[in-house]
C-alpha cells in the first residue's frame, strides 16, 4: 500500500473555500490546481476527499484499468435518478452491464446513418427561420440539438409540438443544471421554483412519449425512431425488454444527455469558425464541392474530412464534459494515491486537452492536428471529449455524425463573423461547458442560398 499523499491546496473553514471555489467556476478552479500542483492532486470538502487526475495514463487507469471499483458518483445519482429514475447513465455494476448491452446495438453506425436525413432536415429548417443579422448562435444551436436528437427518438410527431417541446425541454435543462451544482437538493415535492418548473416539465415530456409509446404499438409505420429500437430490444443473453417506463426513462435519459453536449460543442465551433475566417471559407470551399444533394451521404471522413477535424478540434479546446467523476466504491490505488472508498475522483478532460505535453501549442485552434491518419501524432488517451473505457460516451457516433453535418449546413449557408469590438465569451460550466450569456455571432447569407 502506497503512503504517498498527493499534494493540494490549503483547506479552510473545514474545505468551504473550495466549495466556494466549485461553484462559482469548477473549470478554473480545477485547471489550475493542475497547473499548480501537477497531474494528481487531493483536496477535501466539507469533509469529503476528492482526488483529481489529468494525464493520459491515470485517465485510462480511473476509467478503465480500475472501472470496476469506481462508480458514478452518488449525488449524481440522486439528481438524475430523481428525474429519469435508474437509466444507463447512473446506474452500476451487473444492471449497467445489461442495460448497456442492450442498447449498444442502437448506436453502431448503420443505425446512425438512418438519422443524417433527419439531422439534416432539422438543421435547414431552423436556418431558414434565422435572420441576417446579430443571432444568438447558442440558441440556435440548441434548438438544432434539441430537435435533431428528439426527432431521431421520437419520430416526426415531435414536429407537430416542436414550439412546446422547446420550451419545456429548455426550461427543464436550466433548472437541472441549477439543481445539479447546488450543494442542496431539495425533495421534488418542496414547491420551490425549480422544483415546479421539473415536475411540470415531466409532466408534459412523459405525456408525450407515452402517446408515442401507443402510437408506436398500434402502428404499422415502418420509419426507424430510436424510441422504437428502445421498445424492441432484446437482450441477446438473458432475452428481457425494457418495459414502457424503463424505455421512457432512457429516452429521456437521452434526450438530456444528447443536446446540452452538442449545442455546446456547436456553439463553440461556430465561435471558432468565426474567429478563424480562413478556415471558415476553406470549410465552405469543401462543402460547396459536394453536388448539392450530396451532404446526406457525405461520410464524415469522405467529403466532410475538414468539417469533422474542426469539430473534433472545437471538443479538444472546449470540451463539453470538462472532467469526468466517479467515487471509489472500494479502497484502490491510483497512480501512487491511495484512494479510500467514498472518495470522490475526477479525470479532468479539460486540462489534459490543455497540456502541451501531449498537444503543441495547446491554446491554438488547429483542426489539422486530426488530420494525420490513424491521429498518430496525438498520444494515447489524450483526447477524451467522450470519456474512455467502457463507461464511455454511448451516443458519440452520433454526435460525430451531427456536428459536422451541421457546420456544414451552417457554412454553406451563412457567412458568419465575430462582433466587432466584442470580447472573446468567457467559458461557463453548466451541465456542459458553454459560452457564458450565450454566443452573438454577426450572420450574413451566402449569395447561391
Ligand atoms: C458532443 C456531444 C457529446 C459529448 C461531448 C458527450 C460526452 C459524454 C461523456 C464524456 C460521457 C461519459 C461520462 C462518464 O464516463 O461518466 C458520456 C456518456 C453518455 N452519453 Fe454522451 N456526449 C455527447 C453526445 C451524446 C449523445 C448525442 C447521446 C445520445 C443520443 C449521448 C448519450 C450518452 C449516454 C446515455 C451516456 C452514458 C453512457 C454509460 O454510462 O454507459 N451523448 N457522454
Amino acid at each position: 500500500m502506497s503512503n504517498w499523499k498527493p499534494p493540494g491546496p490549503p483547506e479552510r473553514w473545514g474545505g468551504l473555500n473550495h466549495l466556494r471555489a466549485i461553484r462559482s467556476d469548477f473549470r478554473e478552479f480545477s485547471h489550475s490546481l493542475h497547473q499548480q500542483y501537477g497531474d494528481v492532486v487531493t483536496y477535501r470538502v466539507l469533509g469529503q476527499p476528492v482526488y483529481q487526475f489529468a494525464s493520459p495514463a491515470l485517465a485510462h487507469e480511473v476509467l478503465v484499468e480500475k472501472a470496476r471499483s469506481l462508480h458514478k458518483p452518488d449525488n449524481q445519482k440522486r439528481a438524475f435518478g430523481r428525474i429519469i429514475g435508474n437509466n444507463l447513465f447512473t446506474s452500476d455494476g451487473d444492471q449497467w452491464i445489461a442495460r448497456r448491452r442492450l442498447l449498444s446495438p442502437m448506436f453502431l453506425p448503420q443505425s446512425i446513418n438512418r438519422y443524417r436525413e433527419i439531422v439534416l432536415r432539422r438543421a435547414a429548417d431552423v436556418f431558414e427561420q434565422v435572420s441576417e443579422g446579430e443571432v444568438d448562435v447558442s440558441r440556435t444551436a440548441n434548438k438544432i440539438a434539441l430537435l435533431s436528437v428528439a426527432e431521431s427518438l421520437f419520430g416526426a410527431r415531435v414536429q407537430e409540438q416542436s414550439d412546446e417541446f422547446l420550451e419545456v425541454a429548455t426550461r427543464l435543462q436550466e433548472a437541472v443544471t441549477r439543481q445539479i451544482l447546488s450543494p442542496l437538493l431539495l425533495p421534488l415535492w418542496i414547491p420551490t421554483r425549480d422544483n415546479r418548473t421539473v415536475r411540470s416539465s415531466l409532466k408534459f415530456l412523459h405525456g408525450m412519449i407515452s402517446s408515442l409509446i401507443a402510437d408506436h404499438r398500434q402502428s404499422s409505420d415502418e420509419r426507424p425512431t430510436l424510441l422504437k429500437a428502445l421498445l424492441s430490444a432484446t437482450d441477446s443473453v438473458d432475452g428481457t425488454r425494457l418495459n414502457d417506463r424503463q424505455a421512457m426513462d432512457e429516452a429521456l435519459t437521452m434526450l438530456l444527455a444528447g443536446s446540452d453536449t452538442t449545442a455546446a460543442a456547436l456553439s463553440w465551433s461556430a465561435f471558432l469558425l468565426a474567429k478563424h475566417l480562413d478556415m471558415q471559407h476553406q470549410l465552405r470551399m469543401e462543402v460547396n464541392l459536394l453536388p448539392a444533394d450530396n451532404m446526406l451521404s457525405a461520410h464524415p471522413t469522405g467529403g466532410l474530412q475538414l468539417a469533422e477535424h474542426v469539430f473534433k478540434e472545437s471538443l479538444r479546446l472546449y470540451p463539453p464534459a470538462i472532467a469526468i467523476a466517479r467515487q471509489a466504491a472500494e479502497p484502490v490505488v491510483i497512480g501512487n494515491a491511495q484512494i479510500p472508498r467514498g472518495a470522490l475522483v475526477f479525470v479532468s478532460v479539460y486540462s489534459i486537452h490543455h497540456d502541451s505535453r501531449w498537444f503543441p501549442d495547446p491554446e491554438v485552434f488547429e483542426p489539422r492536428r486530426f488530420a494525420s491518419e490513424p491521429e498518430s501524432a496525438i498520444p494515447d488517451h489524450a483526447y477524451l471529449p467522450f470519456g474512455l473505457g467502457p463507461r464511455a460516451c454511448i451516443g458519440h457516433r452520433f454526435a460525430m455524425m451531427e456536428g459536422p453535418l451541421v457546420m456544414a449546413e451552417m457554412v454553406r449557408r451563412f457567412d458568419f463573423r465575430l462582433i466587432e469590438s466584442s470580447r472573446e465569451p468567457e467559458l461557463e460550466t453548466q451541465l456542459s461547458l458553454h459560452p457564458r450569456n450565450g454566443l452573438r455571432l454577426v450572420l450574413r447569407r451566402c449569395a447561391n442560398i
